[in-house]
């Protein structure tokens, strides 16, 4: 027992869980999901692919593949209460999080009997309905030939993408589709664990995974390089930062005290997006300057915080990638839970198999000894 009387706050290093579906190594530096280095599987997958790897614990033979595909594709079209909600949701302009957790909700009104299926086919076809309805737009079908990724751009776009366009986004959710016992991944596996249903530990999940503290730092990691503009304003900009007291988004992780895996993926991905001449918005200038930024950050950090080891983390890169393949801002936390969904639909259905009920217990620290006073003799303004 520690002095804290087994209080550990934040359940910081605690194992809660046994899991096959990824290994963290904070100090190597190391992610590997479903057995295999999250470089080599995030480069060479389809999401499909990953999918299947992280709900079965095996690759899919072909056959499997394209069965996975069709059933994927049936599921895609959205119901018509759900649609109703997210018009209301983008009418009342509510954030692209919020309407995905609304979404989320009505997934069980119409999803015949594979949840888990049209869960992860109607992620993204939520967050781009209510995207374009925001906008003004009407919402587009999916198209059945493409592949979840590439139907993610085209519903969102209305324009095919380009095969390196579709492999950038296949890179991006395939890293982050699993990472350990992450708080959205805790949170869906505590209200599976209680005997609850699959969409409330989805809603439960988006809820958790949309705080600033989980998966919404890398629009502030773009604004900031934007707001940097020229490079000569880098150094400075920075510096004024850091002697503010202020954090470098995008910089620093809890778990990884070298660089994260997951920024070397995103950002190979991000230099081929901007190189091939393929990015949507930006270019190789922004890439460039963006490069620069994350050099001149790592050097200051060092400077003013010296052996912390502050590297990149996952959401500077995912910042520059998803904005190369034409996703605003506000969208980048929502695509985060298009990849993270299968990560968090293998946990239940592992949770289901193997886990106990996740009930820790709390430390009191109120008192014990207050005596009742009947309502009619208590003060009318409390001190
Ligand atoms: N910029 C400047 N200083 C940073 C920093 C950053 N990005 N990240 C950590 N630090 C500093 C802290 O201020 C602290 O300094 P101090 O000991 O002098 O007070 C020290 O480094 C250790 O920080 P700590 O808060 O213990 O690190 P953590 O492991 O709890 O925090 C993060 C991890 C991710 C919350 C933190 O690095 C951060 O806020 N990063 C920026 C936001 C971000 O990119 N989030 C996405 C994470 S994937």
């Amino acid at each position: 027992m520690s002095e804290n009387n087994g209080y550990i706050p934040g359940l910081e290093g605690v194992v809660a869980a046994e899991t096959k579906l990824s290994r963290v190594n904070g100090q190597r530096g190391e992610l590997s999901i479903a057995g295999y280095p999250v470089e080599v599987l995030a480069a060479n997958a389809s999401f499909e692919e990953v999918i299947y790897l992280l709900w079965n614990g095996r690759l899919p033979s072909p056959t499997e593949l394209a069965s996975l595909r069709d059933r994927l594709a049936e599921q895609r079209t959205l119901p018509a209460p759900t649609l109703d909600l997210l018009r209301e949701a983008a009418r009342r302009d509510v954030r692209a999080m919020d309407a995905l957790r609304m979404g989320a909700g009505t997934l069980d009104l119409d999803a015949g009997e594979d949840l888990a299926l049209s869960a992860t086919a109607r992620f993204p076809m939520m967050i781009a309905a209510y995207w374009r309805m925001r906008h003004g737009q009407e919402p587009l079908a999916p198209d059945h030939r493409l592949g979840h990724a590439a139907n993610y751009l085209y519903v969102l776009s209305g324009v095919q993408p380009t095969a390196v366009q579709t492999r950038a986004l296949e890179t991006y959710l395939n890293t982050v589709s699993d990472h350990g016992l992450n708080a959205s991944t805790f949170t869906a596996r505590t209200i599976i664990s209680t005997g609850s249903d699959l969409v409330s530990a989805l809603v439960g999940a988006v809820g958790a995974l949309k705080g600033p503290l989980h998966g919404g730092a890398p629009g502030p990691a773009l604004d900031m390089v934007f707001e940097i503009g020229d490079l000569q304003n880098t150094e400075p900009y920075l510096r004024e930062m850091l002697q503010r007291g202020e954090r470098i988004m995008g910089f620093g992780h809890r778990v990884y005290k070298v660089r994260d895996p997951r920024a070397e993926v995103l950002s190979a991905a991000a230099e081929k997006l901007y190189t091939s001449g393929s990015a949507i918005q930006g270019d190789m200038e922004l890439y460039n300057r963006a490069k620069h930024v994350e050099n001149t950050a790592i050097a200051l950090l060092e400077e003013y915080k010296p052996g912390r080891n502050l590297q990149t983390n996952v959401e500077f890169y995912t910042a520059l990638l998803l904005h190369g393949l034409g996703l605003h801002i506000d969208l980048f936390t929502s695509t985060f839970a298009v990849g993270r969904v299968a990560g968090w639909i293998g946990h239940c259905l592992e949770q289901q198999r193997y886990g106990r009920l996740i009930r820790p217990a709390s430390r009191y620290i109120g008192n014990d000894d207050k005596s009742w006073i009947p309502l009619a003799d208590r003060d009318p303004i409390p001190a």
